[in-house]
């Protein structure tokens, strides 16, 4: 059976998306971005998709190819009430009215989207059904572990995570000699900060992943709990960049010394969000230089995982934990494990 899905959103990862759809048996009843789109419950047909895909890459609204607005909102959910599917959510906006009346007509869910799984604790039990695999770890089957373990009757009590690609490659510059300041400048020349790295160096996304992990485990905590040490002031997101990155230059003393103390323990120093029963924690620890942690490449996340089975010789999972095609291989995981309870 082709896997009939609507996609909300339609941004790098959508885009990822519709273009590997071309090859797989993915059958698509809507595409929609900010703007509006298109919806056809006798899905899109692969011309059409193809042409929305390159009009899009030009920069044109789905709004402008398809229906405008709340039209295109309304035919969704039209949709959702009239077939089943797939409800596969690529926008960073708290969609979450949409994702519980996709639920409650009787469609899966699949998000990359962080934002509807960091809302009160009993939303996300709502969500539960959901598959997020993509919202830590991108493609990493991160959650598809944690799940089976539990699963399996496994207790996890510790899980170490490497998860920011753009600030495991900071560290790792500074730790080759790079002043703090320039090693960001140089991520952003290569691309691997958001457009204000002020965003990255908050810490605010790796926070969600903590919680989203956390809660993953049973654990109903609250964003506001997670203990957050920022590489950079969050008022910092409003300062114009060049002024931000300016300002970064007063850190870059400090956190040298940081990495001396640390290197004279024959340590290193490496972001980390930790998840354990006492909560979330995430900020600057001092790692051995030969542990999993810090001896990620390049953008690469590492998560280590230490249960009751796996104890003293931690579970380690690694690879590229961000970018369109590894979220891809992530939401693809979800599509084809919850379209096999379609219809049931
Ligand atoms: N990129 C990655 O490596 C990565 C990795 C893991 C998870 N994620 C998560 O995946 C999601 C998508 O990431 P991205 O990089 O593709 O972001 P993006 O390029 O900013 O795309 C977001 C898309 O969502 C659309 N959108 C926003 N609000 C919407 C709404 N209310 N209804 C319908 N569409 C809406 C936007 O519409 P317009 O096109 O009209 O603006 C855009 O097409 C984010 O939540 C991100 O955190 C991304």
């Amino acid at each position: 059976m082709r896997v009939p899905l609507v996609l909300l959103g339609c941004g790098r990862v959508g885009q990822a998306l519709l273009e590997e759809a071309a090859s797989l048996d993915l059958q698509f009843l809507g595409v929609l971005d900010s703007t509006g789109g298109v919806v056809d419950g006798g899905g899109i047909p692969q011309g059409r998709l193809s042409q929305l895909l390159s009009r899009k890459r030009e920069g044109v609204a789905l709004g402008e190819l398809g229906v405008p607005g709340e039209g295109a909102t309304s035919a969704l959910l039209a949709l959702l009430r009239e077939r089943r599917g797939l409800l596969v959510d690529v926008t960073a906006a708290d969609t979450r009215p949409f994702l519980f009346s996709a639920l409650e007509a009787g469609w899966g869910v699949v998000l990359a989207n962080k934002l509807p799984l960091v809302g009160p604790w009993e939303d996300f039990r709502r969500l539960s059904s959901v598959g997020y695999e993509a919202t830590v770890g991108a493609g990493i089957p991160l959650i598809t572990t944690l799940k089976a373990l539990l699963g399996s009757g496994d207790e996890v009590h510790l899980i170490q995570g490497g998860l920011s690609g753009t600030l495991g490659f900071l560290l790792a510059e500074v730790e080759r000699g790079e002043a703090f300041s320039q090693a960001v400048r140089r991520a952003m020349a290569r691309g691997y900060t958001e457009p204000h790295p002020a965003e990255d160096l908050s810490g605010a996304d790796l926070a969600r992943k903590g919680l989203i992990l956390a809660r993953t485990l049973g654990l109903p905590l609250e964003l506001e709990e997670v203990e957050l040490e920022p590489l950079a002031s969050p008022a910092g997101r409003g300062l114009p960049v060049e002024g931000f990155l300016q300002g970064l230059r007063a850190q870059d003393a400090e956190l040298r010394r940081r990495l001396e103390g640390a290197k004279r323990r024959g340590l290193t120093l490496r972001y980390v969000v930790e998840v354990s029963s006492a909560g979330v924690r995430a900020g600057l620890r001092e790692v051995d230089r030969k542990s999993p942690l810090a001896r990620a490449q390049g953008v690469e996340n590492v998560v280590v995982i230490n249960t009751r089975r796996f104890k003293g010789h931690p579970l380690v999972l690694a690879g590229p934990g961000a970018g369109p095609a590894s979220t891809c291989a992530g939401l693809l995981l979800d599509i084809f494990r919850l379209a096999r309870t379609l219809g049931r």
